[in-house]
């Protein structure tokens, strides 16, 4: 077991009928990480996150994550991470803050420790002057923002993002993906990133993995991976290509 892990799987597996979501799935993060999380469509992406959330349970094989079991020890799990699915919830007919307070509620964090945790939580992503508009009138963008400021809040050691900047404009994308850097510079949390989005998941990655047919079929630090499959050590190779290679060899 490697000492330092913060997360880490042994021959996770999990099949849905016939169907093999996630394969001997392998691999470890360690604490403070950004990890970009890769792959195409139905690669297993969201299943592996799932899993370690103690969301779905593996088929076969085990995951820890902070030393526990997400699938028995599922609710220490839950007090620890953060997450941002890819549809994002939170209740269209409450505001920004009483969306955030009943979610505090619900940590039984008491209002008046969490009141000014969430006009500072606000603040840091932008949100201040829309913070009692309706979430029904919040934009994609202002809902992810929200999404991140309820990690403020909640202060995780990990938190897992599952394609936190799908759909958002430029300058929405890249305001997202500075708080996620935030979040780790700031507060050292682990951070789990899946995305579709190369450029900036290269900006922020420490290492990435890349998922194919529920396998990671490569992980590392971006300059390793370049070395090994394009042999370059140009700083400025473009993860893109660098992705496409290894997709190539495997789908031809
Ligand atoms: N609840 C489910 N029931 C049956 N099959 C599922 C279920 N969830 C996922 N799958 C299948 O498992 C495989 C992996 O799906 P997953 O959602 O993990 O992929 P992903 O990498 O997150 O894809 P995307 O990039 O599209 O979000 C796919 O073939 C998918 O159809
Ligand atoms: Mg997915």
């Amino acid at each position: 077991m490697n000492q330092k892990a913060i997360i880490e799987t042994h021959n996770l597996s999990k099949t849905y009928g016939n169907q093999v979501a996630v394969d001997d799935l392998t691999f470890s993060i360690e604490e403070g990480e950004i990890f970009g999380f890769l792959g195409p469509n139905g690669s297993g992406k969201t299943t592996t996150l799932l899993m370690l959330l103690g969301l779905t349970e593996p088929t076969r094989g085990w995951a820890r994550v902070a030393g526990f079991n997400p699938t028995k020890e599922a609710i220490k799990v839950k007090k620890i991470v953060g997450y941002i699915p890819e549809n994002i919830g939170f209740y269209d007919d409450m505001n920004a803050i009483e969306n955030l307070l009943f979610i505090a509620r619900l940590n039984n964090i008491p209002d008046s420790v969490s009141s000014p945790k969430i006009k500072d939580a606000l603040e840091r992503v932008g949100l201040k002057d829309e913070a009692e508009k309706k979430l029904g009138a919040y934009s994609r963008g202002m809902r992810q923002r929200l999404g991140i400021a309820e990690i403020y809040l909640k202060d995780p050691r990990i938190v897992f993002l599952d394609e936190p900047t799908l759909g958002l404009d430029p300058d929405g994308t890249t305001k997202i993906i500075e708080y996620i850097q935030s979040l780790s510079t700031d507060k050292n949390m682990t951070i789990f990133l899946s995305s579709h989005d190369l450029k900036q998941v290269q900006k922020i990655s420490n290492r990435i993995g890349i998922m194919i047919n529920g396998q990671m079929i490569a992980v590392g630090p971006i300059e390793k991976l370049a070395k090994e499959k394009l042999g370059v050590e140009d700083k400025a190779i473009s993860l893109d290509d660098v992705y496409m290679k290894y997709f190539q060899e495997v789908s031809p």
